[in-house]
């Protein structure tokens, strides 16, 4: 099922214009935002916990995932922005755990409200401008990213 086929509740979805130039990151993000779109769909339609809490799960997973091939690529590639990069997803991590935690199953218009710019924002942030900083980088030494992105996907 695309992304278009589930009416893109944030209003986001993937395209060539997202793209940094590695298919791996590339399919990761559009993982990441097919994830973001049927968790917040179902974050709006107030579905049941057990519903909300196993798309926040998967969710975590592919973000958990993707940010570890991002970080070993960068490594690998000694790029110069992994220091702020990584920061920025411990940041993020810390963020969507504390949603898990005490936000994600609020009533308040207000804090459903603000889980939702957070994810929206987050997503903007992290592949158009975050990201983007690295495809120069990254596209002059392929070969190291392809190898970095098979080992740390082999785990
Ligand atoms: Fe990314």
């Amino acid at each position: 099922m695309s992304v278009e086929d589930q009416g893109a509740p944030l209003g986001v979805r993937w395209g060539e214009h997202m793209s940094v130039g590695v298919a791996e990151l590339d399919a990761d993000h559009e993982n990441i935002i097919i994830a973001l779109n049927e968790l917040v769909a179902a974050h709006d339609r107030h579905l049941g916990r057990d519903a909300i809490d196993a798309l926040f799960g998967q969710l975590m997973q592919v973000v958990l995932s993707h940010f570890a091939r991002e970080e070993r690529a960068m490594a690998d590639c000694d790029y110069d922005g992994l220091a702020y990069h990584a920061s920025e997803h411990r940041r993020i991590h810390e963020r969507l755990l504390e949603i898990q935690e005490h936000e994600l199953h609020a009533e308040e218009a207000t804090v459903r409200a603000e889980v939702r710019e957070f994810l929206t924002n987050w997503l903007y942030g992290h592949v158009l401008v975050d990201d983007f900083a690295y495809r120069g980088c990254f596209n002059s030494q392929r070969d190291v990213v392809d190898e970095a992105i098979a080992a740390a996907s082999a785990g």
